[in-house]
């Protein structure tokens, strides 16, 4: 670490040095006046001593000052302050401790804490911002039941909203009013929420399995209400799929949701009130694309099943968070999958697992889903502990088989209701349930990196034994040179080479050894391996299938997510060698493109999935070292070749998906996903028409979905068609930030060989801030995953980013941190990029007063 971060130097904290809470703090009454300019905030804590110990009892809190400090109604000065914490000495064992403090939440750029956006005041705790709002105990163990007064003028903020249930409300004689709720369900801080504001709200009702009619609210601002009822719908198919798929009932009579605009990332699952980035709530045909739709839906429900996964459960500490983190994503991505084909949300997961977890998992920032040390929590909202956690709760789903898994959930909600538990708290459900031994299991917690495993078949000709050899290897990660082999379960199943027949059954094996054999006797004819079907384990697969065997399992393999990860691979290989400079041999990858797409009924959303080619950054991950432009040069070579030698194809699909006026259904969806990707492909031709095409759509379009998709495709041509649009766009959409995101993202994704100069331009664009985190994610963020952009040679991109981040930094240092990860990829370059990268992490790392997320993320990405 660099001890040149003198003063600042921040603490390092371990898992291993977990202590019980020495307070309880059963009860907490808050009583907030509140003013955006001057928020006054008392506090009353009900303590008991955990235990026998002479600790006084010590508060957390950021940037707030005791203005009065009473214990038992008696005002005390013996009290004192360790930092930023307050340290009050306590004589007996249960006493009731009254803070006071004043807080300004229009200030507040962090959006940690009370902060205001748009006009009215709301709060994001997780992880740490309650110690911004008032003195505790901020930490997930302490569990406390909440009563909370709210006292507002009542002009500007007529709504006020809190955790659990209102139970009271008057009007003041100074145009004030005041609001009290109270939440029965113990919570930690992390899970406190208010708003307070002007707000309008779409109702609904929930009648529960056992008769509880629940109380839905969608708030947002008047002019929005219309694009709320997605969200609601959403709701509801939540509640009712959790009490059919996980017996989990609602325990509340209301439950609320509020949009706000400015919001650090998703959405924030606070007991009875969550709190959500408008972008995910708010949707019609003409703002919200089918994939802002699914998204929509997802985190609404994703926010709602921590009910039960993080909120009547929740975590002892913060290395537990994949515990609720990753079984809620789990638990989303199952309910997503019901609604639609899971075949196509599976590919949608694993795609976003490789893109944004393997590269995380192979990089300087790696951790594992279990850390053992943190600077800074809010650094530890990663795919990691995400997306990555939800693949070992899958897969122990997959060994243990769905009725034993149910069994375990049920377990694990019956056991730790009401407690703070660990991730080893769930994983000895599962072996319990399942009658099963986890230990080795275990090892996906504590051991970083994708493990690889490499697959090979052999076959004696003339119907004889053929013969499966696997091996695994986990690659280092930081800290961790040597790795254990871990359990992997690799769902395969072997097809006959000439007819195209299953030979044997599908079949679960666990390699849980380096290498394994597996004998099959008596093959027919000669087998091709269909391995990690429905990517079973989170592995990289390293197979010496050929692209014939390849394109085979593309057209053949009965398990959809296989045909799919086939035709990748073909796909892949082909990249990889063009990218390698080896003469570029398309016809592999047109061939069984075309087969695919005249292949019987596949439906229209997997089929635009299985022709769409990988990311430049995925042909990246598989180079030794990454060539940005001869990537991109090889990859825009096999879109042309794809384009032009299937062009009657690709026009008879568009013309086929053309459709009616606008509709929400899965195979409207499916046809407007296939639409886009055909257009993509006229373009790629060269195809004379494509603008005038693709300008037609964006003119006829009755939704976001087909407007949006032509303006890619333009914005990716250039020239006057891509101006008039853009303009357009802009015009059209003008004062609506969530459609104006779009406008600005969609230009820094740019394939044109100017994105970086038109990047920097937009950053200087009066409708750019880096104070909205929508914003600068959909221009900074996104010409972070521009991979040849980014990686311009003379170093523009990363200079840039690294000037952006430092501005955001001093705004909101937890937005800044999360867009760093694109300047850690330097071992992946060459050696002149490598030290530019390096050069702008080492002036970032310089800056003084820089937070301790961004000091985390750059100090670590040096190394
Ligand atoms: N618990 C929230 C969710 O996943 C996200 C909280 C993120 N907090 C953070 N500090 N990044 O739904
Ligand atoms: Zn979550």
């Amino acid at each position: 670490m660099d001890m040149q971060h003198s003063a600042a130097t921040p603490s390092v904290i371990h898992r291993a040095d977990y202590r019980p809470p020495a307070w309880r703090v059963p009860e907490l009454a808050l009583d907030f006046d509140l003013d955006p300019a001057a928020t006054r905030v008392r506090a009353t804590l009900s303590v008991e001593r955990g235990g026998a110990h002479g600790e006084p009892l010590r508060l957390d809190g950021e940037g707030l000052t005791p203005l009065a400090v009473r214990v038992d109604g008696v005002a005390v000065n013996d009290w004192w302050m360790e930092g930023e914490r307050l340290v009050v000495p306590l004589a007996g064992d249960a006493h009731r401790v009254e803070t006071e403090v004043e807080i300004a939440p229009d200030r507040n750029t962090q959006l940690m804490g009370l902060y205001a956006s748009g006009g009215n005041l709301c709060t994001q705790c997780e992880a740490e911002g309650f110690r911004r709002i008032t003195f505790f105990p901020d930490r997930p163990d302490v569990l406390t039941v909440y009563r909370v007064r709210m006292t507002a003028d009542a002009r500007r903020f007529p709504v006020l909203l809190s955790n659990g249930d209102p139970v009271g409300q008057g009007e003041l004689p100074d145009g004030r009013h005041w609001a009290e709720w109270h939440d029965p369900f113990p919570k930690p801080s992390y899970l406190f929420a208010l708003v307070a504001g002007d707000l309008a709200v779409n109702r609904g009702t929930f009648t529960t399995r056992s008769g509880r009619v629940v109380q839905l609210g969608i708030w947002v601002r008047a002019a929005d209400l219309p694009k709320t009822d997605h969200a609601l719908h959403a709701l509801k198919l939540s509640m009712a799929w959790d009490e059919r798929v996980y017996g989990r009932e609602y325990d509340l009579d209301v439950f609320n949701i509020v949009a706000v605009d400015d919001f650090n990332f998703g959405a924030m699952e606070n007991k009875g009130l969550n709190i959500f980035n408008s972008r995910y709530i708010l949707a019609d045909p003409d703002t919200a694309t089918d994939y802002d739709y699914d998204a929509i839906a997802a985190v609404v429900a994703h926010e709602y099943f921590h009910n039960w996964s993080g909120n009547r459960i929740t975590c002892r500490d913060w290395f537990q968070l994949s515990l609720k983190e990753g079984f809620t994503v789990y638990r989303d991505q199952g309910f997503s999958a019901d609604q639609g084909s899971p075949a196509v949300k599976r590919i949608e997961d694993v795609r976003g697992l490789r893109a944004s977890q393997f590269p995380e998992d192979s990089g300087p920032l790696a951790h594992p889903v279990r850390p053992e040390a943190y600077l800074e929590i809010s650094n530890f909202y990663t795919a990691t502990i995400y997306n990555k956690g939800a693949e070992l709760i899958r897969m122990m789903a997959t060994i243990l088989g769905p009725q034993s898994f149910r069994a375990a959930t049920d377990l694990y909600f019956d056991r730790f209701d009401g407690t703070a538990a660990t991730c080893e708290d769930f994983v000895a459900c599962m072996e319990e349930a399942g009658g099963i031994d986890l230990s080795q299991f275990r090892l996906w917690y504590s051991q970083a990196g994708t493990p690889r495993v490499s697959a090979s078949l052999e076959h004696q000709a003339g119907g004889g034994r053929a013969t499966l050899r696997l091996a695994q290897h986990v690659p280092p990660t930081p800290g961790q040179p040597v790795k254990q082999s871990m359990v992997l379960p690799l769902r395969l199943r072997l097809f006959g080479a000439q007819t195209g027949q299953p030979l044997t059954d599908e079949q679960l094996v666990l390699l849980d050894q380096p290498s394994k054999t597996i004998v099959f006797e008596t093959v027919a004819e000669r087998p091709v391996l269909s391995i990690n079907r429905g990517f079973s384990a989170p592995v990289v697969v390293e197979s010496d299938r050929s692209p014939a065997d390849l394109a085979f399992l593309s057209a053949h393999d009965d398990d959809p997510f296989a045909r799919y990860e086939a035709m990748q691979q073909l796909m892949l290989d082909t990249l990889v060698a063009g990218a390698l400079g080896d003469a570029a041999d398309h016809q592999g990858v047109v061939d069984a493109v075309a087969r695919t797409l005249d292949g019987p009924d596949l439906d229209w959303a997997f089929l635009a999935e299985a022709v769409l080619i990988p990311s430049e950054n995925f042909v990246g991950d598989q180079l030794a070292v990454v060539d940005p432009q001869g990537i991109h040069t090889a990859r825009e070579a096999l879109r042309q070749a794809l384009g032009t030698a299937l062009a009657d194809r690709w026009r008879a699909l568009y013309d086929q998906t053309g459709q009616g006026a606008y509709t929400y259904s899965p195979e409207a969806k499916g046809k407007r996903r296939l639409r886009g990707v055909a257009l993509g492909y006229i373009a790629a031709s060269g195809a004379p028409d494509a603008a005038d095409l693709a300008f037609r759509q964006f003119e006829a379009a009755d939704n976001m979905t087909d407007r949006q998709s032509a303006l890619s495709t333009l914005v990716n041509l250039g020239g006057p068609a891509c101006q008039a649009a853009l303009d357009r766009f802009y015009t059209r959409y003008a004062g609506n930030a969530l459609v104006l995101d779009k406008w600005f993202q969609t230009q820094a994704l740019s394939s044109r060989d100017d994105t970086g100069a038109v990047v920097a331009a937009l950053a200087r664009h009066p409708d750019f801030t880096l104070a909205n985190p929508n914003r600068a994610r959909a221009l900074i963020g996104a010409f972070g995953v521009n991979q040849r952009a980014f990686n311009a040679a003379d170093g523009s991109g990363y200079r840039f980013l690294a000037d952006q981040l430092i501005a955001l930094d001093r705004l909101n240092p937890q937005t800044a941190a999360k867009l760093l990860p694109p300047l850690g990829r330097w071992r992946r370059f060459d050696a002149a990029r490598a030290d530019l990268m390096r050069a702008e992490l080492q002036r970032i790392v310089a800056v003084p007063g820089l937070s301790r997320d961004l000091y985390e993320q750059a100090s670590k990405s040096l190394e």
